[in-house]
């Protein structure tokens, strides 16, 4: 994105002069208050709305003139509420649609349906209408109905809010599968834990403008960025700080749980072997 700028039809001027560099491959967070610009600034992406002011470059080639049918098949985005990309009578009929316009054939078609409800635990509900599921279901679906198509970009707004345990560890085996097949992948989200743990590189935004874009592990442990942002730092970090403070001397590359987890533990097993010693 080179100086795109959007402002609604109302005046809000929701992304201002924003220049963003995404290489192929790339796994990254766009974190930020409610009202940053996150779901503008990816609605751009697939032409659903376009710059006021500024350049997109998809795959090296400005996607002013192309339209929403053509870019859908190359960015696909999944959105905050499902319910508003989900339209079909049955589970089934929604990945039917999805998989149309894609020359697949009719027994492709069926093939992939099958699998993609099977992968997505999805199999027993195909008759049913996308209305009667679970918040949960519904996203799940959401996802199956765009990955199903393959884009080679894949954008999801909020993807763990609401879900449980088990399906954030879904999410983040299927994104680190897509990751295998080179996929470029955006998050937005406002879920610290999660992109502390899973994200390399995290974009921050406030006021439609991006205020940092750098590693995860540096951008989210910036006290200043994330009071700016809303966002409360991770867990971990709290901790490390907690831990600097009353005097301990904690290695600087711990910013996962699991790495805080392991020194933590070997750290009281020396201490509980001094005491069985003495
Ligand atoms: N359809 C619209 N018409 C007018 N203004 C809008 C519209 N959609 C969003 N806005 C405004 O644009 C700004 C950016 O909104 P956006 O939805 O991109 O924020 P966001 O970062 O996704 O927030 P959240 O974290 O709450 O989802 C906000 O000030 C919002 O009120
Ligand atoms: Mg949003």
């Amino acid at each position: 994105m080179k100086n795109v700028n959007f402002i609604y039809p109302n005046g809000t001027h929701a992304l201002k002069n924003i220049s963003l560099n995404v290489d192929k491959g790339e796994f990254l967070a766009i974190m930020g208050q409610n009202g940053a610009g996150k779901t503008t600034l990816i609605r751009t992406l697939n032409g659903l709305l376009r710059p006021s002011k500024g350049v997109i470059y998809i795959e090296g080639e400005d996607i002013s003139l192309k339209t929403v049918a053509t870019l859908s098949k190359r960015v696909g985005i999944i959105f905050q509420n499902p319910m508003h990309q989900l339209f079909s009578n049955t589970i089934e009929d929604e990945l039917k649609f999805s998989l149309k316009n894609l020359g697949l054939n009719k027994e492709e078609i069926t093939v992939n349906i099958n699998t993609f409800l099977e992968k997505f635990n999805l199999s027993k509900y195909r008759d049913r209408s996308p209305l009667n599921l679970s918040g949960g279901e519904s996203k799940k679906l959401a996802i199956a109905s765009i990955i199903c198509r393959d884009p080679r970009i894949l954008v999801f707004d909020e993807p763990t809010l609401g879900q449980d345990a088990k399906e954030i560890k879904f999410f983040i085996d299927l994104i680190n599968h897509e990751l295998t097949k080179n996929k470029t992948i955006v998050v937005v989200t406002h879920n610290v834990e999660f992109t502390i743990e899973y994200v390399p590189r995290t974009v921050l935004m406030a006021q439609g403008k991006i205020i940092a874009d750098g590693p995860t592990k540096d951008v989210l442990s910036n006290e200043i960025l994330l009071k700016e942002s809303s966002l409360i730092m991770p867990q971990v970090y709290q901790l490390k700080n907690e831990l600097k403070n009353i005097g301990f001397d904690i290695p600087e590359e711990i910013y996962r749980e699991s790495d805080m987890i392991n020194f933590l533990s070997s750290y009281l097993k020396q201490i509980k072997l001094d005491e069985d010693n003495n």
